[in-house]
């Protein structure tokens, strides 16, 4: 997340021309007037000094160059407030350099500015625009960032986007973009960010998108690719976040492949069809603070070396068909105790079995969301589940635990959601109950809970009939898909 919010802001900021303001008389003036013409609604007046009264060049997000007086090599008005259309005259502003208009309202299509052979960033972003990207733009063959994401563009990405090979930033995510993912992306050699997701892509990931020596950021999530991640993707030494989540791609995963992808902050492959094991690899992406898995045909162990991560934060494991059975394959929980930042562990609906291990008190006490439901687990709960003082969620339902729940429940005084339903949980429900005043959600039905309902029950105000939310997600770009 911090990578890409860095990646943004260098998108945003830079401004290479040797600029200033001249007063003076040019046609430039003439095609900002007419783009100024094509704006519906100037809600913070942002507008307001554009007039004939001052030179153009000191107009509200106007810049321009030195070197050629009056010509306009900045227009950068982002977040106005703007309604209406983008003028096609933006395209004769043949020295612009910068054209950022993002997070406004603006509507209709993407004007032609195939013209802009300076252009180096064109970011219109958080707009309504609609149409085709058209293939014109790959005339500007000195862009460096292209932003056209949450929009909603449709069509294909231009087959000759390969031209554009000065390009470090392209950004598409979030429009309703179909087709395939164009293998003339292996021209653009020094792309750092490839931020495609949230479209309708189909087809397989081009095996080229790899061969891209600076790559740090693969975004691909929400469309509907299929095939598998190319060997090439695997060989990324600097990448540092792999989303495809949310697709039809299934592969086993190599076992080297945390070794040769030794920079990943979030690896994100949830919701896709990988089979085989979590490679133990994995242990080895020091740097790894999301790993999601969730909703795939993983098989075997949880890999111990897991543990070695120091600081991953969130790991979701659910539904899949992983096993643990034995003293062994339990080995993973002590081990998850070295990362203290863990704060969101998911292993809900596969195949645990047993007991729960009692070192699973010796987790983060960052701990805030754990989901054990829908396994194999029986015997009671370990007391010091009560360790885990800043669980917000707890979910251990469909499962065959029973004895009490007197000794940990009542400690666990930030849980808001208590999923206990389907288990054989015995004896009273406990009085300490009432101690848990932030909880909103408690289930405790098909059990064996037996004597009256505590008075302690009284104190919780806040209970409604909800299900119960998932743990939170932090995948990059991904919290506002679900
Ligand atoms: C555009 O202006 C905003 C502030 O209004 C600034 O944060 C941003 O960096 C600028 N972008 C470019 C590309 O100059
Ligand atoms: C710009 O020049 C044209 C003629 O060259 C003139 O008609 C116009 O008034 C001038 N505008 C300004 C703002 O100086
Ligand atoms: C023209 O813009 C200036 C600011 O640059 C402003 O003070 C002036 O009121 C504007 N004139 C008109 C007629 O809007
Ligand atoms: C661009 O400039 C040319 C003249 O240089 C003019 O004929 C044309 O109409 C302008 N295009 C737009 C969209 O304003
Ligand atoms: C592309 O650039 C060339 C000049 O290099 C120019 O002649 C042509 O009109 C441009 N194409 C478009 C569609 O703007
Ligand atoms: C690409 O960028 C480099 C340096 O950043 C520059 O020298 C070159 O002219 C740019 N344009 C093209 C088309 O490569
Ligand atoms: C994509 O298209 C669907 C169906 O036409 C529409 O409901 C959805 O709002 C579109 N999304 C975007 C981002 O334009
Ligand atoms: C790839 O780049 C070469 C030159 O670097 C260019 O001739 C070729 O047309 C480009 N291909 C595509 C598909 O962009
Ligand atoms: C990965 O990179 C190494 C060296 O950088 C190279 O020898 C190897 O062929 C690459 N493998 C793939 C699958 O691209
Ligand atoms: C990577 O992890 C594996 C399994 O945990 C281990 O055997 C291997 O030595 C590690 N490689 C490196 C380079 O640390
Ligand atoms: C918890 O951690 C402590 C210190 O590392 C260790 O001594 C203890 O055995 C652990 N408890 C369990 C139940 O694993
Ligand atoms: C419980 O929640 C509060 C407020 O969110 C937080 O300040 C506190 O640290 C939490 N308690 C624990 C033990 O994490």
């Amino acid at each position: 997340m911090l990578l890409l919010l860095t990646l943004l802001l260098i998108s945003d900021g830079v401004g290479t021309a040797t600029c200033s303001t001249v007063p003076g008389n040019s046609t430039d003036m003439l095609w900002l007037l007419d783009f100024k013409r094509a704006i519906t609604n100037d809600p913070r007046q942002a507008l307001s000094s554009w007039n004939a009264s001052t030179p153009h060049c000191k107009w509200e997000g106007v810049n321009c160059c030195l070197t050629h007086p009056g010509r306009v090599t900045v227009l950068n008005l982002t977040e106005q407030g703007l309604s209406g259309s983008i003028s096609p005259s933006l395209g004769n502003l043949t020295f612009l350099e910068t054209l950022g208009l993002s997070r406004n309202s603006f509507t209709g299509k993407i004007p032609p500015l195939g013209r802009l052979h300076r252009l180096q960033q064109l970011l219109l972003s958080k707009n309504s625009l609609q149409g085709i990207i058209p293939a014109t733009l790959t005339n500007c063959s000195n862009l460096n960032s292209l932003d056209l994401s949450g929009n909603s563009l449709t069509g294909e990405i231009p087959l000759n986007i390969g031209l554009l090979s000065n390009l470090s930033f392209l950004q598409l995510a979030r429009n309703n973009i179909t087709g395939t993912i164009p293998p003339s992306l292996k021209n653009i050699s020094q792309l750092a960010l490839i931020n495609l997701a949230d479209n309708q892509l189909m087809g397989s990931i081009p095996d080229e998108i790899g061969q891209f020596p600076s790559l740090l950021g693969l975004l691909l999530s929400g469309n509907m690719l299929s095939g598998r991640i190319p060997t090439t993707v695997l060989n990324q030494s600097y990448l540092q976040i792999l989303d495809v989540s949310i697709n039809m791609i299934g592969n086993t995963l190599p076992s080297n492949f945390g070794d040769t992808l030794p920079s990943l902050t979030l690896l994100c492959l949830d919701y896709n069809r990988f089979e085989g094991h979590i490679p133990a690899s994995l242990g080895n992406t020091s740097g790894l603070s999301t790993l999601d898995l969730l909703y795939n045909k993983l098989t075997g162990q949880v890999p111990s070396s897991l543990g070695r991560l120091g600081k991953l934060n969130y790991l979701n494991l659910q539904t899949n068909q992983l096993v643990a059975k034995d003293i062994q394959s339990w080995e993973f929980v002590d081990a998850l105790s070295n990362c203290r930042y863990l704060q969101v562990l998911a292993l809900g609906e596969n195949q645990l079995q047993g007991a729960i291990p009692s070192s699973i008190g010796n987790l983060s006490s960052k701990l805030q969301g754990l989901g054990l439901d829908a396994n194999d687990l029986s015997g009671t709960v370990p007391t010091n589940m009560g360790n885990l003082s800043g669980l917000t969620v707890l979910d251990l339902c469909r499962n065959k635990l029973n004895g009490s729940i007197e000794g940990w429940v009542g400690k666990l005084e930030n849980l808001t959601v208590l999923v206990l339903d389907g288990n054989k949980f015995t004896g009273p429900v406990p009085n300490s109950i009432g101690n848990l005043d932030k909880l909103t959600d408690i289930y405790l039905a098909n059990n064996e809970f037996e004597g009256p309902i505590p008075p302690g029950m009284g104190n919780l105000k806040s209970i409604s009939s909800r299900l119960p939310p998932r743990a939170p997600k932090n995948c990059a770009l991904g919290a506002s898909r679900r």
